[in-house]
Formats: structure tokens, sequence, C-alpha cells
């Protein structure tokens, strides 16, 4: 093994199911590589939805406690292990990194992702989650030639999404909400929606000529769930990836004959993806698409030392209007 001088390292813990409470960041000896893993120093972690998902321990992923949270990051290769083929200095980031939330993190190096010239460490931890679910999204179903309407349009995936969409021929009605509603325009979308300003399948209807669109993209769920039914075209395709305001409650067979004979699928990236080869190549493209067109990254709402891991957390739980991240370089009331 080729190895770093450092002895010990931070890593963020749920100790039980919970909230942001839970989290204790420990003092360990450095883990080694193993055969076909590196080591990587982390120099930005990206939070993510399903982190805090899962950590509540009600969600349809179980993991077991004590959890190391995160899963996203971006860092240098300070060590790898036999056979593992990395160099030593690479900039790489990634998703599947479980505990991304510590100054350094054992990963498989199938899940390592070069970070193109041109970004930053912060950059490539914002978009390598969202764009592997974005461009796995993008396979859910047929869009190229029909419309599609993206809500969280402003989000970190909904970004790509908007942008991946409109590149492949899809005309897009992105929906956010306030001082983000221009930001989907900026990505391609043909159709912007103010959520805030009234009733948004009436604002989907109109835009599409009383139509409706072949398929919804929710990340919301519960509070959505019926107008995002109303804004589809007959036969359309509702796909949910995410649940910002809670499940969905109480839907009958009937309700999806009367929006038109829709569809309606709990997407599960999995099913879109072959492999590691798969995912890490779809990052890849998302980290490109981010050096040409800059606007698809998110802007940073927060930036947290690693000793405020659970503060970060919270940040995140409260509705941060970007991404937020943790900095293990950050000394404590740097943030
Ligand atoms: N299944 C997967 O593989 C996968 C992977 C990544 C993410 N996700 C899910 O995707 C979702 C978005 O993640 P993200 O990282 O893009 O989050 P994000 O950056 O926080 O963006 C979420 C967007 O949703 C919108 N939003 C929030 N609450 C809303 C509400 N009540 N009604 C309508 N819009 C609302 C907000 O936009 P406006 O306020 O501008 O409307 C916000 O921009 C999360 O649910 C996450 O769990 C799933």
């Amino acid at each position: 093994m080729q190895s770093t001088k450092v002895r010990q390292r931070r890593i963020a813990r749920a100790q039980r199911p919970g909230g942001p409470e839970v989290i204790e960041v420990a003092v360990e000896d450095l883990p080694e590589p193993g055969p076909g893993e590196a080591l990587v120093r982390v120099e930005a972690a990206g939070l993510n939805h399903a982190d805090s998902l899962i950590r509540s321990g009600g969600y349809v992923v179980t993991m077991p406690f004590p959890l190391a949270v995160g899963v996203e990051a971006a860092g240098t290769v300070v060590a790898a292990g036999d056979g593992a083929g990395v160099a030593l200095g690479s900039r790489v980031c990634g998703t599947g990194w479980l505990g991304s939330c510590a100054d350094h993190v054992v990963v498989p190096v199938e899940r390592l992702v070069p970070i193109p010239d041109g970004l930053g460490f912060e950059e490539a931890a914002s978009v390598a989650h969202a764009g592997a679910a974005a461009g796995a999204l993008t396979r859910v179903w047929p869009l190229t030639g029909r419309r599609a309407a993206v809500w969280g349009a402003a989000g970190a995936v909904g970004r790509l999404l908007v942008a991946w969409l409109s590149r492949n021929g899809t005309e897009v009605i992105g929906i956010a909400g306030g001082d983000r509603v221009d930001i989907p325009a900026l990505l391609g979308a043909a159709h912007i929606v103010d959520r805030t300003a009234g009733d948004v399948a009436v604002q989907v209807r109109e835009a599409t000529g009383g139509r409706g669109v072949d398929a919804v993209f929710d990340p919301v769920a519960g509070s959505t769930f019926r107008t995002s039914l109303a804004m589809l075209a007959p036969r359309g395709c509702l796909i949910n990836y995410g649940q910002l305001s809670g499940a969905v409650a109480g839907t009958e067979f009937a309700d999806l004959f009367n929006a038109g004979g829709v569809f309606v699928t709990k997407f599960n990236a999995g099913a879109y993806v072959d492999d590691y080869a798969d995912v890490t190549a779809l990052i890849g493209e998302a980290l490109h698409l981010a050096v040409e067109r800059p606007e698809v990254l998110s802007p940073v709402a927060a930036r947290f030392p690693l000793t405020e891991a659970a503060a970060a957390y919270r940040a995140l739980e409260s509705g941060a209007a970007g991404k937020v991240l943790v900095v293990p370089g950050l000394s404590q009331g740097d943030g």
C-alpha cells in the first residue's frame, strides 16, 4: 500500500436513528485502503436529503447504526491499496462514498470520478450525487420531442435535469419558487412556472395549449402529488424521486383512471443504471456539463466545518436554498 503520514481521522456518525442531534464526530485511527480501494482526503462533502431520510430510520432505504453519515464528496487521493491503479494526488469526486462526512474516507476505486480542469472541489461535491440522479432520471420515460414538467427546477438535481432534458430535445417546463423562477430558462427550459404565483397545474396546462405534459418529475411528493397528476397529458407518467414534503397518502387506482390512464413510478436509481461504471459515466457527463454551463451548479448555501456536521444537516433540513457543504479544512467559527 502507498500511504500518507496522517495517522488519525475525524468522522461524523449518527449514533442512533433520529434528527441531526444524534450526529457525533469521532477521532479514530486512519483506516487503510484494502485491495482496489483508495484513501481520499475530503476537501468538501455535499449533504443530501437522502442522508437525512436514512438517518431518520423511517425510510425505504435502511442502514445499521451507528451510521457514518454522507455519501457524496470531492477530495484528493492520498493512499491506494494493492491493484487500485489510481495515482496519488488525483482530484476525484463521487457518490456512494459511505461516510463522506469525514476528513478521510476509504472508497472503492470504481466509485472515483476524475474532476475535470475548470471545476473546484466544492463544485464537484455539489454535482456528483445530483448528476448521477439526473442522468438516471432521463432514462425513465421516452421524452425526446415531447413535453416534461420539472418541480424544483432551480435545485441541485432539477437544474441538471432541465439542462439534460432540454439538450435531448424535450420541451421543458421548469417549476421554481420566488426569486429562483428565472433559473430554469437559463438552463434551456422553454417555459417557467412560479409555484408561488397561482395554481401550478393551471399554469402548466396554459403553457401546453391545454394538453398537459408527457411526464412530471416530482421530488416533493405529499403536497404536490395531486397537482402533478392534474398536469399530465393522457397516458403521461408521474416520476416521483423524493419526498421533500413527506410521503404520498391515500391514492386509489381511480385517481389514475380519472387523470387519463396515467402511469406513476417511484424512481429507484439502481433500476436505471447497470453498475458503478455506468454511475461514474453519468457523473462525468454532469461534471462536463457544469464546465460548459456553470448555471447547472447549485450555489453553495452554507459551508460548515466537520465539527459542526449536525448544524450542517440542520441547515439542509430547514430548506437552505442551495448546496450545504461540510468542509473539513474549515475551523469552528469559519463557516
Ligand atoms: N432517488 C435518487 O436517486 C435521488 C438522488 C438525489 C436527490 N434525490 C431527491 O431529489 C430531491 C431534490 O434534491 P436536491 O438535492 O436537488 O434538493 P435541493 O437542491 O434542496 O432542491 C430542492 C428543490 O425543491 C423545491 N421545493 C422544496 N420544497 C418544495 C415544495 N414543498 N413544493 C415545491 N417545490 C419544493 C425547491 O425549489 P423552489 O423553492 O425554487 O421551488 C428546491 O429548489 C430530494 O427529494 C432528494 O431526496 C433523489
